[in-house]
């Protein structure tokens, strides 16, 4: 049996038709707003490496602590025989888990860059050659159907970036990771939590000027993609805390009247002075909210684990019999 198996459930062409989609509804609606997604090219995801190591940026740091101190527990609450991550990327956050989980046999990473995939089943599969890697290219955002390997499987989403989703969108998303779960299996999630206003908001607007330029970064992706003639550096980056909803908003905002065209939509896209551009939320979250989000998804949240400075928690929580 090969090692290493490779899905694609995402046609080769639907980046780019989600992306023209995005850009036309997002640049045309007031106020103007962009799914987050679109930051992530290859110069994207280099500088969210790099925001990942700046002092301010604590989310990474804080869920690799847990991770780090509960992988036994998380290996022993679960008795995973599969592990299925959603966003894997380069697969780093669940290297220590992997290494955890002594019943694990099948890793299956899910993730929309196929090359992204390659590269981290390579290196896994260096470090462990008795895995099989089944690798899916996916969006998991619109349902995803897992392989049917041998559980039970634990399914990870890390990161915090469910706090990328809107509310309701979180709801769709936990209901379809729920369908998708038999019982014994379990869901990992991680969760940036609430915590003071500056914090919060240094780690979205770091003096360096990385996360400016990740934020930037999306106009460049549109400019390459779709011929638009954006100039970043008629933008600002924009970081607030929206107390009410309790989640950070990255902006772009136009320093003076900006009319960029877009030629692949046949479109100009038209800004006054001062006006925003939506590129991101990051909703941080509290136990009982998590909880509840879960429960209305058909999952019991079974475990709770924070850093030592209880910034960041994973929790772990198994479908209910209730259906979804
Ligand atoms: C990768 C989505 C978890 O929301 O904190 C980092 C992305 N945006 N700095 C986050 C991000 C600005 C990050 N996630």
């Amino acid at each position: 049996m090969s090692p290493f198996v490779l899905t694609r459930t995402l046609p080769l062409d639907a980046t780019a038709a989600a992306l023209r989609a995005d850009v036309t509804e997002g640049l045309t609606r007031s106020p103007k707003e962009l799914p987050p997604k679109w930051f992530y090219d290859a110069r994207g995801s280099e500088l969210f490496d790099e925001i990942t190591l700046l002092p301010d940026y604590y989310p990474t740091r804080a869920e690799r602590e847990i991770l780090i101190s509960r992988s036994a527990d998380i290996a022993d609450a679960t008795g995973a025989r599969a592990l299925v991550e959603l966003g894997s990327g380069s697969s780093d956050k669940t290297r220590h888990l992997i290494r955890e989980l002594g019943s694990l046999d099948t890793y299956v990473p899910v993730d929309v860059s196929e090359s992204a995939l390659r590269g981290a089943a390579q290196t896994l599969l260096s470090e462990h050659p008795e895995l099989t890697v089944h690798a899916l290219v996916a969006d998991f955002q619109y349902g995803l159907s897992l392989p049917d390997v041998p559980g039970p499987r634990l399914v990870a989403f890390l990161g915090g970036t469910i706090g990328n989703l809107l509310p309701a969108e979180r709801a769709t998303f936990l209901a379809g990771v729920r369908s998708g779960l038999a019982p014994g299996d379990a869901l990992l999630l991680g969760t940036d939590l609430v915590k003071d206003e500056n914090v919060l908001v240094r780690a979205y607007d770091d003096p360096q000027g990385v996360t400016a330029a990740f934020n930037k970064n999306v106009l460049s992706v549109i400019n390459r993609e779709l011929g638009a003639d954006f100039d970043p550096a008629d933008f600002d980056h924009v970081a607030v805390w929206d107390r009410r909803q309790e989640w950070i908003e990255m902006r772009l905002r136009a320093r003076t009247p900006v009319v960029a065209k877009v030629p692949a939509l046949d479109l100009a896209v038209h800004f006054e002075a001062g006006e925003e551009l939506r590129t991101e939320v990051s909703a941080k979250f509290r136990r009982e909210g998590v909880r509840q989000e879960l429960a209305a998804a058909g999952l019991e949240l079974t475990h709770w684990w924070t850093d030592e400075q209880g910034r960041f928690a994973l929790s772990l929580s198994v479908p209910t019999d209730k259906p979804a």
